[in-house]
């Protein structure tokens, strides 16, 4: 049950409302080691939030200050990293998951459905792509994402009916 080499010992993707951050907490503290998640990484470097980030510098911006959090947790984090669910988009981090998973790595995909995220997620959320229609806009996102999370992932939990701490407990039962 040890991670690879320097790098996390798991990888949550998926897309918002699918609990990985509340999953990450869980498993952390099932595996006593720390959590990082790259908005956070991202909001530290910027000294902003990222729905600030979005209205002042743009969505590529915000894309580019990504691509550099995750390879850079990915290179030097030893606990559970969460990403963004946008993050999974960049040809490089792809790439550098793709890596990962082959070398033994856990990239963890959360499945949910609509009706599971919406009351997690909030539908008056601040989540810069959920404006307008958040609904329509994540049922695109999703149709748009999930190919890339299913050839992604080398662990697939659907989080609809369980709590952080159950999908915590399925994740390490499928990877330990
Ligand atoms: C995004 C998801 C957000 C955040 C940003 C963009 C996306 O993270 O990175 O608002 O493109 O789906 P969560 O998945 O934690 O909500």
């Amino acid at each position: 049950m040890s991670g690879v080499g320097n790098g996390p010992r798991a990888v949550l993707i998926g897309p918002p409302g699918s609990g990985k951050s509340t999953v990450a907490k869980a498993l952390a503290t099932l595996w006593d080691v720390e959590r990082r998640d790259t908005d956070a990484d991202i909001e530290a470097t910027a000294g902003k939030e990222i729905a600030e980030i979005f209205v002042d510098d743009g969505e590529q911006a915000f894309r580019a200050l990504e691509r550099t959090a995750v390879a850079t947790a990915v290179a030097e984090h030893v606990g559970v990293l969460s990403l963004g669910g946008g993050a999974v988009l960049a040809p490089e981090t792809q790439a550098l998951l793709e890596a990962y998973g082959a070398r033994g790595g856990a990239v963890v995909f959360l499945d949910v459905s609509l009706s599971a995220a919406a009351p997690r997620v909030g539908l008056n959320n601040a989540r810069p792509l959920l404006v307008g229609n958040p609904r329509r806009q994540w049922l695109d996102l999703m149709e748009a994402r999930r190919p890339i999370y299913e050839r992604l992932a080398t662990v697939t939990v659907l989080t609809d009916k369980l709590t952080p701490n159950q999908a915590a407990r399925e994740i390490v039962q499928a990877i330990d």
